[in-house]
């Protein structure tokens, strides 16, 4: 027998440290998505947290085509996804396609950092999301040209990752063992020692 749905997300949990977000703390990746709709207003309160991510210049790069279940876009996005992305994200609720405007509007000169603004503004909605009830999948494993083509997005539109958007399902209700097996897997991460340094590979020392 596998867990809950609500074991599950106690899981996968990061370990609490004293002051930290509660919704870094709680923020994962399932891929088991309960058959619910997700609210306009609620979907309104995800888009409304990306538009206040900071940007280079504030040029606000990001763009995001969104599709509700029953709609053509939900189609056409979940039509592009590739391999086992295909056995559980079509079941979200709500599926998104982020893109990043790779030209600064004033000039139309090249935005380096178009990709990392998209990126910046894309971890807000994951944070928001959980501050509503829901939960979030960003996903890499999809059909790049098809989706551009799908829906037409312009050439100078760098693709970012297709987001998974609703609540929170029974790890029991996913395809097979091996994503049921993953979506009990408890989360790693690199240690601080790793990633922060005093000096390039020193550790820095931190608390
Ligand atoms: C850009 C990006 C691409 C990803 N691509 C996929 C994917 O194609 N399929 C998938 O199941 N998960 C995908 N993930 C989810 C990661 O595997 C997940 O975020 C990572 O394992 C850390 O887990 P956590 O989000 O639960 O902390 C992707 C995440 C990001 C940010």
């Amino acid at each position: 027998m596998t867990l809950s749905a609500s074991e599950v997300n106690q899981l996968k949990h990061a370990p609490a440290v004293e002051g930290m977000l509660p919704v870094i703390h709680q923020r994962w990746s399932p891929r088991s998505f309960a058959d619910r709709e997700v609210s306009a207003a609620d979907l309104a309160r995800v888009f409304e947290a990306a538009r206040w991510a900071p940007s280079s210049n504030n040029e606000q790069p990001w763009r995001y085509v969104v599709g509700v279940r029953n709609s053509g876009t939900h189609a056409k996005i979940a039509a592009t996804l590739a391999g086992f992305n295909k056995a559980w994200a079509p079941k979200a609720p709500v599926l998104i396609l982020g893109v990043a405007n790779t030209r600064f509007s004033r000039n139309g000169r090249p935005n380096d950092y178009a990709l990392y603004d998209l990126g910046a503004a894309t971890v807000l909605i994951t944070l928001q999301a959980v501050a509503l009830g829901l939960t979030t999948h960003q996903m890499g494993g999809f059909d790049h040209d098809a989706i551009r083509k799908a829906l037409e997005i312009p050439e100078d539109h760098a693709l970012g990752s297709v987001m998974a958007l609703g609540y929170l399902g029974e790890p029991g209700a996913l395809a097979d063992e091996h994503l049921i097996a993953s979506e009990v897997t408890p989360r790693s991460r690199k240690p601080l020692s790793e990633i922060v340094f005093s000096a390039w590979g020193e550790p820095a020392q931190l608390a």
